[in-house]
């Protein structure tokens, strides 16, 4: 079983209230170089970038980079990977929910063995 397959770690990883102030700050800064990175890439490239995100967990960012119009836009596939079912279950959700289920697919994928 993966570490977020249990249900009170994935309860206090994604839920605001169980979060520090400072990872909350920092996954902000962390969404801010992300957005600047997306905007780079897509000018350099002249087209719509894909995105591969290893740990995926409650689709945290694909939730808050599909919120901003003009970003979302600069990005033609986001895909999602996670090795905790628990965190796909929630990530399915999520994207179902947003309605972004045309560009964005969730894997159940371990990591360690993306080599292959
Ligand atoms: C700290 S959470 C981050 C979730 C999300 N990226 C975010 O920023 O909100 C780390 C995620 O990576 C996943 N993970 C950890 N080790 C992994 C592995 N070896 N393969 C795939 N996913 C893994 C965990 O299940 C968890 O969902």
């Amino acid at each position: 079983m993966a570490m977020y397959d249990n249900d009170n770690t994935v309860r206090t990883s994604f839920d605001l209230d169980y979060i520090s102030e400072y990872l909350q700050q920092a996954q902000w800064a962390e969404l801010v170089e992300l957005k600047k990175l997306i905007v780079e890439l897509a000018a350099e490239k002249g087209r719509p970038i894909s995105i591969l995100d290893i740990g995926v967990g409650n689709a945290r960012v694909p939730k808050r980079l599909s919120g901003i119009h003009e970003i979302w836009e600069m990005v033609s596939c986001y895909d999602g990977t996670d090795n905790a079912k628990a965190c796909i279950e929630l990530a399915e959700k999520e994207i179902a929910s947003l309605g972004i289920g045309n560009k964005t697919f969730i894997h159940f994928f371990e990591a360690t063995t993306l080599d292959q």
